[in-house]
C-alpha cells in the first residue's frame, strides 16, 4: 500500500481537485483506493456527493476516538473508490487536542493497521500547517504538492519546502515530494517564468504530468463527481490518467530506508508472523514486564527480552482479533506504552494503552 499526502499550505491551489481526480483515476487503473478527506471543509466529502451528516462516524472520530477503527469510517463511493468523510467539526481537533501526547501520529496509528486492504491512500490536507497537516505528513511517506502558477505559490512552495526540512530534522521523518503543476494556461510568458522557477525550486520533483486550465473542473465539483463521470474532457481524463501512471510507476525508486525503523519505534504494538509484537525502547530497564486484559493484569505476567542488537524490550503474544488495555511494568513502575498513541483513562484516572487487534 501507497499513501500519499496532498499537501499546501497555499488556498486554492487544487489540492482537493487533484485529490478527487486523481483517486478516481487510480480506481481507473484497477487500483483500490481510498481517499481521506483531512480538511474541515469538507470539500473532497462535497466533492464526491456524500453527506457527512449522514456519516456515523468521520475524520474526526478516526483521530478523536482510539475505538474507532479506519474500516467503520469508511464509505464506498464507487467500485474501487472509497472516502474516509470530513465535516465542520474537524476543526476543532486542534484545540481538543492540545498537550496530548502522540496528537500528530493519530492518523497514522490508524492507516497502518489495514495495510493490505488498498493500493493507494490518498490524503486531502487544509490549506495550512498544523496539526492536520502534521497528521496527513507523518502518515505517509511520499507527497504531492500540486503547484498553480502565481508568485504565492511560489513563495508558499519554499516554505514548505522548509518545512519539510524542518519535519525531518526534529522526527527523522523523511518524505519524498513530488510537485504536480495544475491548471496551466496556454504558455504566457509569465507560465513559463513561473515553471522554470519550480523547476529550479524543485528539480527532479517534479512530475512530467501537467494538469491544464479547465472550467470543467468546477463544473464537476459542483456535481459531486470526478472528471472521468462527464463526457467531452477526453483532454483532462488522460492528464489524470498520465499523472496516475507516472505516480504508480515512481513507486520502485521511492526511498524508505530508515523509515521503517522509525515507524517500529514510534508505533507500539504491530502484527507480525507469529502474532503481536509489543516493543519498548527502554535500553537503560533492568526488567520490563507487558500486562494488561489479555492476562487479567497479572503483574510480572509477561516478561519481555531485551533485544542486545537494538536495546529494545520486545515479546511477541498470540493474541485474538478484540480489544485490548494494557500497560508495561519497567522496574516496578507502571507506564502506558510511550510508543502507542492510542490510550483510555482507567479507574484509577491513569491511562491504559489500548491495542485493536
Ligand atoms: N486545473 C484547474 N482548472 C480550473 N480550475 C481549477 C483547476 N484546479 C482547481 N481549480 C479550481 O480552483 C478552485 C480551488 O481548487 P481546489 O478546491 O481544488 O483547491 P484547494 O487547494 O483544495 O483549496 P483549499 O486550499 O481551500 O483546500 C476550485 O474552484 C477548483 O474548481
Ligand atoms: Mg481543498
Amino acid at each position: 500500500m501507497r499513501t500519499i499526502s496532498i499537501i499546501n499550505q497555499k488556498g486554492g491551489c487544487g489540492k482537493t481537485t487533484v485529490a478527487i481526480n486523481l483517486t478516481a483515476a487510480l480506481s481507473e487503473l484497477a487500483k483500490r483506493v481510498l481517499l481521506v478527506d483531512l480538511d474541515p471543509q469538507a470539500h473532497a466529502t462535497i466533492g464526491l456527493n456524500i453527506n457527512y451528516d449522514d456519516s456515523e462516524y468521520t475524520t474526526y472520530d478516526l483521530l478523536k476516538n482510539p475505538r474507532v477503527k479506519l474500516a467503520d469510517a469508511v464509505v464506498q463511493v464507487d467500485d474501487d473508490l472509497f472516502l474516509v468523510p470530513s465535516s465542520p467539526v474537524l476543526s476543532a481537533v486542534e484545540h481538543e487536542l492540545a498537550g496530548v501526547h502522540g496528537r500528530e501520529l493519530k492518523l497514522l496509528s490508524k492507516i497502518s493497521r489495514h495495510p493490505e486492504e488498498y493500493d493507494y491512500i490518498i490524503i486531502d490536507s487544509p490549506p495550512n500547517i498544523g496539526l492536520l497537516t502534521f497528521n496527513a505528513l507523518m502518515a505517509t511517506k511520499e507527497v504531492l504538492i500540486p503547484v498553480d502558477p502565481s508568485y504565492f505559490s511560489l513563495n508558499g512552495l519554499q516554505k514548505l519546502k522548509e518545512t519539510l526540512t524542518l519535519l525531518e530534522k526534529e522526527t527523522k521523518h523523511r518524505v519524498k515530494v513530488n510537485v504536480l503543476l495544475n491548471n496551466l494556461e496556454k504558455r504566457t510568458a509569465f507560465v513559463r517564468d513561473v515553471v522554470g522557477e519550480v523547476d529550479r525550486l524543485c528539480n527532479a520533483e517534479v512530475l512530467d504530468t501537467t494538469i491544464s486550465h479547465s472550467v470543467r473542473f468546477k463544473e464537476a465539483a459542483l456535481r459531486g463527481i470526478p472528471i472521468f463521470k462527464m463526457s467531452k474532457v477526453d483532454r483532462l481524463q488522460r492528464e489524470f490518467l498520465s499523472l496516475a501512471k507516472e505516480i504508480d510507476s515512481r513507486a520502485s525508486v521511492i526511498d524508505t530506508e530508515g523509515i521503517d525503523d522509525w515507524m517500529v519505534r514510534l508505533h507500539g504494538p504491530r502484527r507480525i508472523k507469529e502474532g503481536v509484537l509489543f516493543v519498548l525502547d527502554a535500553p537503560n530497564a533492568r526488567s520490563v514486564y507487558l500486562t494488561g486484559e489479555f492476562n487479567n493484569w497479572v503483574r510480572d505476567g509477561i516478561r519481555m527480552e531485551k533485544d542486545e542488537n537494538d536495546g529494545i524490550w520486545k515479546v511477541v503474544l498470540d493474541l485474538e482479533p478484540g480489544e485490548y488495555e494494557y500497560r508495561f511494568i519497567v522496574d516496578g513502575v507502571w507506564i502506558k506504552d510511550p510508543s502507542n498513541t492510542d490510550s483510555v483513562l482507567n479507574e484509577f484516572g491513569q491511562e491504559n494503552s489500548l491495542l485493536i487487534v
